[in-house]
């Protein structure tokens, strides 16, 4: 039943100092707005020695230009995004907690060029051991850039593997083979790196034994976190042409589905355990902070041409045209393109889609920071996810089950959609 409005009594008494009033605020909750709150940092470069012919990625494979002097210009102008935006937002007095080099493939610039963007960071930023990741394509790792990264703190390393199938990988237009994905994987071990390596499930002529067969390297491989992408097929792709000139058979559903079956058996078997729905790690140690962190809903500090941020509720991005966020830097001008502020209701659908990756979902957070509990939103939704074996629930956390977890952001999306629906 809908309860009765109490209205105050008419008077001009009771002026309105604030809202809330100051006996509701605490010391706490103070401490979370004080400077000095860490950050994480995401450094992007969008250029790859070859195009897969899977991958949905915007970026650029340099062909038929000087690519040493293209990168160095690059370069050059991340070096000074850090050095502008770190004045700009005063970031010495905010600890870095994360760095990622993400892309494309960051291993794709020279040792010099690695160098000097490491050095810019510690120089502008409040860089001390932060965890410190780099994405690398098992080809570009040569021991001497690998060397390299050691002595710029760099202590993990993800390796795009996809496959260790030779035949599936040449249907990617990949120039790796099992055996340099292997390498790779040791060479970055060999310098103190925890290593984690993507897999694609999916991929054109996958079969179930070839899948068993990359399932069981990547775990024999060392690598302390396997993350399994499963592919999505993109019109702007090869894949996506030579399928519709039959050049190539995709596994349907069903298939994918018995796909990520078979690998959650075996990591299960192996002890590498789920922090988020797709990556699994020994024993279940070797977290991803900045991934965790980042959807936590910290604070991330973006560079590079169409790299995007967070800070608070405000979203950006950059340009993403290369040459644009070249110049408008030379020119000493910040890239940023556009942004977007968050509604109260979008950081609520924000903080149950992204905290569902992360397995679970804590309630009493989730009350404290929108003042409301999730159940009363979305209570429905709770109910039918449990009920068909999606979620278990407890007073203080949803939790993914292995369906769940199987299913991916199918549990997320379900347990938002009352959410979304307020919205419309
Ligand atoms: C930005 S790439 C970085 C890795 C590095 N460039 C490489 O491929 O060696 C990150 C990951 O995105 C994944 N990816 C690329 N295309 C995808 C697609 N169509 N669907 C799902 N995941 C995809 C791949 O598994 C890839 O390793
Ligand atoms: S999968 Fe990696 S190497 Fe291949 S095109 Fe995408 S980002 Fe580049």
């Amino acid at each position: 039943m809908k309860k009765e409005l109490i209205f105050p009594t008419p008077s001009r008494k009771g002026f309105i100092t604030n809202y809330p009033p100051y006996r509701q605020w605490k010391r706490t909750a103070a401490e979370s707005i004080l400077p000095g709150k860490p950050i994480n940092v995401y450094v992007h470069i969008p250029f790859c020695i070859q195009r897969c012919a899977y991958c949905y990625y915007r970026t650029n494979d340099l062909k038929g230009i000087d690519r040493r002097k293209f990168l160095n210009r690059y370069v050059d102008a991340l070096c000074r995004e850090i050095e502008l935006t770190a004045q700009k937002f005063h970031l010495q007095d905010r600890p870095v907690l994360s760095i990622y080099f993400g892309g494309g493939t960051p291993t794709i610039l020279t040792s010099d060029q690695l160098e000097r963007l490491g050095k810019t960071l510690f120089e502008h930023l409040n860089v001390d051991s932060p965890e410190f990741t780099v994405e690398a394509e098992p080809v570009t790792l040569t021991p001497k850039k690998a060397a390299l990264l050691k002595k710029m703190h760099v202590n993990r390393i993800s390796l795009g593997v996809q496959s260790f199938r030779d035949e599936i990988l040449e249907i990617c237009n990949r120039l790796d083979n099992e055996e340099k994905a292997l390498k790779a994987v040791d060479i970055a071990r060999s310098m103190g790196a925890v290593v984690n390596i993507d897999l694609l499930s999916g991929l054109a002529a996958e079969k179930g034994d070839s899948w068993a067969y990359t399932i069981d390297r990547a775990l024999s491989s060392g690598a302390e976190s396997i993350t399994i992408y499963k592919m999505e097929l993109y019109a702007n792709t090869d894949y996506y042409k030579s399928l519709r000139r039959k050049k190539i058979e995709l596994p349907d559903n069903d298939n994918e589905l018995s796909f990520m079956n078979h690998a959650l058996d075996e990591f299960e078997k192996a002890d590498y355990l789920p922090w988020c729905f797709f990556t699994f790690t020994k024993n279940g140690n070797y977290k991803h902070t900045y991934i965790s962190s980042v959807w936590e809903g910290n604070d991330c500090f973006a560079f590079g041409a169409s790299a995007f941020g967070e800070l608070g509720s405000r979203l950006y991005q950059n340009t993403n045209d290369e040459e644009k966020y070249m110049s408008r830097l030379e020119a000493g001008e910040l890239p940023v393109n556009r942004g977007y502020h968050l509604t109260g209701l979008e950081q609520m659908i924000r903080t149950v889609l992204l905290g569902m990756k992360l397995l679970s979902l804590d309630l009493e957070k989730f009350r404290q920071r929108f003042g409301i509990p999730l159940e009363t939103l979305c209570g429905e939704a709770i109910d039918k996810m449990e009920g068909e074996g999606y979620i278990t629930t407890t007073k203080d956390a949803l939790t993914l089950t292995r369906k769940g977890i199987l299913y991916g952001d199918y549990t997320g999306r379900c347990l938002a959609a009352p959410l979304v629906e307020m919205g419309k």
